[in-house]
């Protein structure tokens, strides 16, 4: 007979394990999970093989392998970032007894809905995505990984305005709730596991219809009127340089040489984290305005390229409104997946000319 149950745990096991436990042949789960379970013997056969789950694919094959009754302790809801996933594509059978995610316990704590957060995981993965989506919504869950963690979150947003409050051990004796600055987090020493909550000032308004990331915009390449300016990137060209950059979640876009900070906005209503670099102070004023009328948030740099661009994080994707061939040869040397050059890209000149040929503007126009 051959019987897997998964069981989530936040901190204890759930009083309805005890029973499957009893019985199990086959107990996985990492060693914070198994001592609990021998700390609760009298629940758990004694001659039961107890697995450390390391490398989760030779977890998984000694499960395939067993012949009798078997449990995986996982952490929270298993079916939300864990080992349901890679179970199904076992083709094992298996049940699933959850607990309340960590994420849900955390805002919980807290006495926060949940539902307008993005969740975003840093667990065995790149931290990038998850510090860019950090940047660009104010309510994020990171779920943490080893070289991951409130540390180095708190390295990376050490000069953006955002709270973070670190849940350590949820569920557990030892369960710590910290709120603190990200300079603060980035010193500090955390305990596994944590969930970091990255808070902005301004929330999320209202009630959702959808969890998560909030719907794109309605519409891009938005009118030039739409925007306070003195010079413009067209929204002929605009929309052009929005495709080829294609602006996502997680994404880190610079815009350099961002005069009205027009293609800088429109890329932070896509999800990005937005850098707009301008030297001009007046301009910047511009770029705060416009980003203030489309509630996003741009970190601008009041200082002239390329001699800036060291200081920031790596993008993936950079427009390139002005600067010149320096500019442009820095930026490149950053790799980034995505580049446009307003000047140099024979597509965004050609659809500029062609837009002024059919509406000529008196305006000054930026590339
Ligand atoms: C692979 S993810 C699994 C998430 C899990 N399925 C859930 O619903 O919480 C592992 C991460 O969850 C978070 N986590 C799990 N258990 C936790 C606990 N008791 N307290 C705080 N964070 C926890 C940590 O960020 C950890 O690195």
């Amino acid at each position: 007979m051959k019987t897997v149950t998964v069981i989530g745990c936040t901190g204890a096991l759930p009083p309805e394990s005890a029973g499957v436990l009893a019985g199990a042949t086959l107990v996985v789960g990492a060693a914070r999970y198994l001592s609990m379970v021998d700390s609760a013997a009298s629940s758990i056969d004694g001659r039961a093989e107890r697995l450390i789950l390391g490398d989760v694919s030779a977890a998984l094959a000694r499960l395939a392998a067993h012949d009798g009754p078997a449990v995986v302790l996982a952490s929270g809801d298993p079916g939300f970032f864990g080992i349901v996933r890679a179970l199904r594509r076992t083709g094992i059978d298996f049940a699933v007894l959850p607990a309340p995610s960590s994420v849900a316990t955390a805002f919980a704590r807290l006495g926060l809905p949940w539902d307008d957060a993005l969740v975003v995981s840093a667990h065995g993965r790149a931290l990038a995505p998850a510090v860019n989506a950090c940047r660009a919504y104010p309510k994020v869950a990171v779920l943490t990984g080893p070289g991951a963690g409130p540390a180095e979150l708190g390295t990376a947003l050490r000069d953006l305005p955002r709270r973070l409050v670190v849940a350590e051990r949820l569920g557990t004796p030892d369960e710590r709730l910290t709120e603190t600055t990200p300079a603060h987090a980035a010193e500090a020493r955390w305990t596994d596991p944590n969930v970091v909550l990255v808070l902005g000032n301004a929330q999320p308004d209202g009630a959702r219809w959808v969890a998560g990331a909030p719907p794109g915009p309605t519409g891009w390449a938005l009118p030039d009127a739409a925007f306070a300016h003195r010079m413009i990137t067209r929204a002929e060209v605009r929309a052009l340089a929005l495709a080829r950059l294609g602006p996502r979640l997680g994404d880190l876009v610079w815009d350099v040489g961002a005069g009205s900070g027009s293609v800088a906005v429109e890329c932070a209503r896509f999800g990005a984290a937005v850098v707009a670099v301008e030297r001009d102070p007046a301009a910047c004023a511009t770029i705060r305005t416009n980003a203030a009328r489309y509630r996003v948030e741009l970190a601008v740099v009041e200082d002239g390229a390329p001699q800036c661009l060291a200081e920031l994080p790596d993008p993936d994707a950079v427009f390139v409104g002005g600067g010149g061939v320096g500019v442009l040869t820095a930026c490149t040397a950053r790799q980034p997946a995505r580049i446009e050059d307003a000047s140099q890209s024979p597509a965004l000149r050609r659809t500029r000319l062609a837009a002024s040929a059919a509406a000529p503007s008196r305006e000054p126009c930026r590339r």
